[in-house]
């Protein structure tokens, strides 16, 4: 069982790794805590970038001999596998740490059996220490990691009666700049953001990840996707500007589903070879019913602003195609549950996951997980950069700010 202060470092080493949320993929987000013999805290680290030190070796480089006899306590199973910095076990066995405690195992095959390879070097492991909350920092890795395409959100502004644009399809200001800054926090900690082609004729966003005020962007920007059957954005389209990488995902390129549009779960594959572990959906109703009816939604962030419209677009649309099917159609609700509800300056901010049908499991969220993604990657399904190694990168905070743009939230 875990001292209380290993338990205390657990909750510091999950705190570290939320900085790395954003520019770790296809890595975890990762983070580390070295107790000497005396339990004192005398290192600590988080993975910070793909490519970087993972967080055991910053924290051990950080605790130097005084990790000797220590504990190393990890939010994720320490890699066992070369990678592009060498096994963490390793680094572990060579410090003399004589105990580590470990929140998740890494479900991840390609990083080796690394509670395996410690206990056979004769240092006590202990697993599953705030295991739930771990996992919850983790979550989009390690639902992609387990299924083999990116956990989504789909982030939706809206009215209080529920419109998202207005008669004329415009959206603008909606929601508040506060809400604003609050998406390009998300959008900052996405690997992808998602866009159908209505949105881009409809309000030609950007979809930079910037300071909101003074416009200034982000060091890392996310892949920017536009879902677009027939390869109809604009050449002078701002997604087109150059100022982040854009993939303008054809029927042509990803194939069509029954429905004969874009195929979404063959685009979230591909995502997913791409080194996408986290997509934020933005849009609009037509996509982002597509997107539901397929079951292909995570979580749902909804900034709802104390407005309304009376008349205007709703969140979901189906469109009706000539041959009379339709996609987006939902034949029976979707159940979701709120995870978090909070002001952003005079909006509400919810989270909300869907319910799948068992009940019982729906208070542990190591068992929604499960439920989320059933599927163990196939040997065939992993990058070769991620079986290359399971590194670390650090997020780049979003500043608050101002700037106006037509039809981004
Ligand atoms: N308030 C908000 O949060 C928010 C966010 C975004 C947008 N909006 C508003 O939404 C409006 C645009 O909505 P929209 O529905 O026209 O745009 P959209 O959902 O972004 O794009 C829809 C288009 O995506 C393409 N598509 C390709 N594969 C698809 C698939 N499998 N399922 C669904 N769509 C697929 C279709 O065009 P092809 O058949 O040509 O491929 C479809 O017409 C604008 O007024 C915008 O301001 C609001």
């Amino acid at each position: 069982m875990a001292s209380r202060a290993e338990d205390e470092a657990m909750r510091h080493a999950i705190a570290l790794a939320g900085f790395g949320l954003g520019t770790t993929s296809p890595n975890p987000v990762m983070g580390c805590v070295i107790l000497d013999s005396q339990e004192r805290v005398v290192g600590e680290g988080f993975h910070a970038y793909a490519g970087g030190p993972h967080a055991e070796i910053v924290a051990l480089a950080h605790a130097g001999e005084r990790a000797k006899g220590g504990t190393a306590v990890v939010t994720l199973e320490s890699c066992d596998s070369m990678g592009r910095t060498g096994p963490c076990t390793r680094a572990l066995i060579q410090a003399g740490i004589r105990r580590v405690v470990i929140a998740v195992s890494d479900p991840n095959p390609a990083a080796g059996h690394g509670a395996a390879t410690l206990r056979a070097a004769g240092i006590e492991v202990e697993l599953g220490v705030r295991e739930e909350e771990a996992a919850t920092g983790n979550v989009a890795w390690l639902t992609a990691v387990r299924r083999g395409w990116p956990y989504v959100t789909w982030r939706v502004a809206s009215t209080l009666d529920g419109r998202t644009a207005a008669v004329d399809n415009s959206s603008e200001w909606i929601t508040s700049e506060a809400a604003r800054i609050d998406v390009h926090q998300l959008r900052g900690e996405a690997d992808a953001i998602i866009i159908g082609v209505g949105t881009v004729l409809a309000d030609n966003p950007r979809l930079t990840v910037r300071n909101v005020r003074d416009g200034s962007l982000a060091i890392r920007q996310s892949l920017r996707v536009v879902v677009d059957g027939d390869g109809e954005t604009p050449p002078d389209a701002r997604v087109r500007d150059g100022l982040a990488e854009t993939w303008i995902a054809t029927a042509k390129e990803v194939g069509t589903g029954p429905d004969g549009l874009v195929d979404l779960r063959a685009l979230l594959r591909g995502l997913y070879q791409r080194g996408v572990r986290a997509a934020l959906l933005e849009g609009g109703p037509t996509l982002a019913a597509g997107f539901l009816s397929a079951g292909l939604v995570d979580r749902v962030i909804g900034y709802m602003a104390p407005k309304l419209l009376g008349a205007g677009r709703a969140a979901l649309s189906g469109k009706e195609l000539s041959n009379g099917v339709g996609v987006g159609i939902l034949r029976e609700p979707i159940d979701l549950e709120f995870t978090e509800i909070t002001l952003v300056g005079p909006d509400i901010r919810y989270t909300a996951v869907p319910i799948r049908r068992s009940p019982a499991a729906r208070t542990s969220l190591t068992a929604h997980l499960e439920r989320m993604t059933p599927q163990v990657p196939r040997e065939a399904d992993i990058s070769a950069e991620e079986r290359a190694s399971s590194e670390i990168m650090r997020g780049v905070p979003i500043r608050t700010g101002t700037t106006k743009e037509k039809g981004e939230e």
